[in-house]
């Protein structure tokens, strides 16, 4: 996508065609910064400290991390222990295990000094996957949002509620949930977004807003309460959000508080989607509420917020009790029969075995271990 007149991905080689370059979104929206990753300790890093995060881009980094490793020690040693070390890092986005197991199947029957360049290819071709798909799960979801702006006989408006960051900057271009409104937006429909602020980590008022900023969408940013009060009054058309791991039954684990956004939609009888992109599906569960780990982060993030003061610095600040617990679950579950359809990129599918199967039918024949 465009930032200030330049195209950016959120990852790519760097002028020695093997240091990673990534957008450190930890500092977003008030600096733009680059970060350069020359070990798959600091592709970990990267991962773990959220500086890249969303799903795919989780699973992106992880891969060039294996391509790091292989270039300072391409033995069967190193391999096992960065794919361990990249897998430590997070546990709810299956696009890291998905991505991890990819480079090793690759790898693993190659000679140590082959390991290094097929290693860099892979990892660039999982990146260009992922434009490529996320691209498609944008051409799959812009009628969605064409059919609710003609049912809703506003020729203004179309409004999208969407929860965390679910664009260009949780891919590696594009979005899951935000491809089919940038697309949309350029084909010249009238798309309004309601941004859910996303609490802890704030990525809806730091990072979607800022991305639908910069690509000139209309949008409004909402505390994380407010989207059913928006549905009761008729002023969300739908819903779309992305997920971190999606169940071959079609149920959907993504940020804390979609499943809220979800019973709330359901209530008030507004078409929930989610987006996803293939590797987002684990097809070994089926049951994402028992199966799928929630990850639950430092405390710190809930009792604490970083901003800009009115001078212009950055600062942390903290807004509870010092004797106070916090708790911190980073996602939740949203079960299929809530979810009105998952866009993916090979068209729109029911959040169901069958839903699924018919769009992977190359799974079709598998069971739930994964045979
Ligand atoms: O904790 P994060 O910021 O990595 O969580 C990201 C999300 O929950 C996104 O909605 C999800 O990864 C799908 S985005 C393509």
């Amino acid at each position: 996508m465009i930032v200030d007149g330049k195209s950016f991905r959120t990852l790519w080689l760097g002028k020695d065609n093997e240091t990673v370059e990534i957008i450190d979104q930890t500092r977003l929206p008030f600096a733009f910064v680059i970060l350069q990753l020359d070990s798959a300790d600091k592709a970990a890093a990267a991962i773990r400290n959220m500086q890249v995060r969303g799903a795919p881009l989780i699973g992106a980094t992880a891969a060039y991390g294996i391509a790091l490793a292989m270039r300072d020690d391409p033995t069967d040693k190193n391999l096992a222990a960065a794919s361990d070390l990249l897998m430590s890092t997070r546990p709810t986005a299956v696009n890291l295990r998905w991505a991890v197991d990819e480079m090793k199947k690759l790898l693993t029957p190659l000679s140590p000094n082959a390991r290094v360049r097929a290693a860099y290819i892979r990892a660039g071709e999982i990146c260009d996957e992922d434009v490529a798909i996320c691209s498609a799960i944008g051409d799959h979801g812009m009628p969605i949002i064409h059919k609710a702006w003609e049912a809703r006989g506003n020729p203004d408006r179309v409004n999208v509620l969407t929860h965390c960051n679910a664009g260009w900057l949780a891919t590696v271009d594009w979005g899951t949930a935000l491809a089919p409104v940038y697309k949309a937006h350029d084909a010249g429909i009238p798309v309004h977004v309601w941004v859910d602020e996303t609490r802890p980590r704030n990525q809806g008022a730091s990072l979607t807003a800022w991305e639908l900023a910069k690509h000139g969408v209309p949008h409004t940013v909402i505390v994380d309460n407010v989207g059913g009060h928006l549905m009761q009054h008729g002023l969300v058309d739908l819903v779309i959000t992305g997920t971190d791991r999606t169940t071959a039954a079609g149920d959907v684990c993504n940020k804390i508080g979609t499943y809220l956004k979800a019973l709330a939609a359901h209530d008030n009888h507004v078409p929930f989607y989610v987006a996803l992109p293939g590797p987002t599906i684990d097809w070994t569960i089926d049951d994402g509420v028992r199966d799928i780990p929630i990850e639950q982060r430092d405390a710190a993030e809930v009792k604490e917020i970083t901003g800009k003061a009115l001078s212009g610095e950055i600062s942390t600040v903290c807004i509870v009790p010092d004797e106070s617990f916090a708790a911190n679950y980073a996602f939740d579950v949203t079960p299929a029969r809530l979810v009105t359809g998952l866009i993916t990129e090979r068209g729109v599918g029911r959040a169901s075995k069958t839903g699924l199967f018919e769009l992977y039918p190359e799974h079709a024949g598998e069971d739930f271990y994964g045979n």
